[in-house]
């Protein structure tokens, strides 16, 4: 059976790679994109994947989602990963249409569509697969899996020192996935910290490929590569979205995972959206997280590579 994925995404510079690999190496096993508001606000989202949908000549369905987190308001990463998401580097985007249809509903109708096949992965808040998740229960079944960028493994955040943007800009909605029974993979940023971050040279490395993709690729990490080195001290930029779609293309990128079952705090202070992993079942709950815990970097390099060419 061929396989069938569809891409959740706050679409901006990590997410947009992210696309480029999936729509390298799913081609037309990509059924559908939805958009959700995290990193900028949704229309901005919107447009930034409908321009790399443009950039990598495919046609896959882009659908607009939720504007706003369950309950709290936006809060988003524009200053992580500029005003556009795109680095601010005054790139041809905007003016393009998405397809029709809220991306809930698209991915309600891809579950049943694709029943047990379908593949999900989260790239952003959390909120459309919740809303789904509420109001169609059925897709627990039909969907095989869903990987989910976010979180953290080491209680080493990158919002608070405990939280993950991508679970603490929306927690309610984090918990209510978290608490499903869907089959879920977290790939927390502790992974792209520890498998994901390019020095100049390497981001010149993979820039040299070429390609208008890869040009444009590494060149709008201009402005997280400035927060990561300023903020997190890391030697470059990190690429999170596309080494969580590493580890959803193959289970090579895989290399140490363990069984968890994943607390979301719902305070509002420094824990507000913290995983709390549970693999001493001290919550008496289902351990039905795998949770990544080292990845291949080589795996995903490769991948990348290609997906650049
Ligand atoms: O914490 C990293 C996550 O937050 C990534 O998905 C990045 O795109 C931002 O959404
Ligand atoms: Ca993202």
């Amino acid at each position: 059976m061929k396989r069938c994925i569809f891409v959740d995404t706050d679409t901006a510079s990590d997410d947009a790679v992210a696309l480029m690999m999936a729509f390298k190496h799913f081609d037309t096993s990509l059924v559908g994109i939805g958009i959700v508001a995290g990193n900028v606000p949704l229309e901005q989202a919107t447009q930034n994947a409908l321009f790399v949908r443009s950039l990598c000549g495919m046609n896959t369905p882009i659908h607009m989602g939720a504007a706003q987190p369950l309950v709290r308001p936006l809060q988003t990463a524009q200053n992580v990963h500029g005003v556009d998401g795109m680095g601010d580097i005054s790139l041809p985007i905007g003016g393009r249409t998405p397809d029709a249809g809220h991306a809930v509903n698209a991915l309600i109708a891809a579950a049943a569509r694709y029943s047990g096949h379908l593949e999900v992965i989260t790239l952003g808040p959390l909120t459309n697969l919740a809303i789904a998740l509420s109001v169609a229960p059925e897709i627990v079944s039909q969907i095989k899996r869903c990987v989910i960028m976010g979180g953290t493994s080491d209680s080493c955040g990158n919002i608070t020192p405990v939280s993950e943007f991508n679970l603490w800009v929306d927690p309610e909605a984090a918990r209510i996935v978290f608490s499903s029974s869907l089959n879920k993979v977290m790939v927390g940023w502790d992974i792209s910290r520890k498998y994901a971050v390019f020095n100049d040279a390497e981001a010149s490395e993979l820039r040299e490929i070429g390609t208008e993709k890869a040009r444009i690729a590494i060149d709008i990490q201009r402005v997280v590569k400035q927060f990561a080195r300023e903020e997190f001290g890391l030697d470059g930029f990190d690429l999170p979205d596309p080494i969580a779609m590493a580890v959803l293309l193959s289970d090579d990128c895989i290399i140490r995972k363990g069984n968890a079952s994943v607390g979301i705090d719902l305070q509002s202070g420094s824990t507000r959206g913290m995983t709390i992993i549970d693999d001493s079942n001290f919550f008496e709950r289902e351990q039905d997280t795998v949770i990544v815990l080292e990845a291949s970097r080589q795996y995903f390099v490769d991948r990348l590579g290609e997906a650049l060419q």
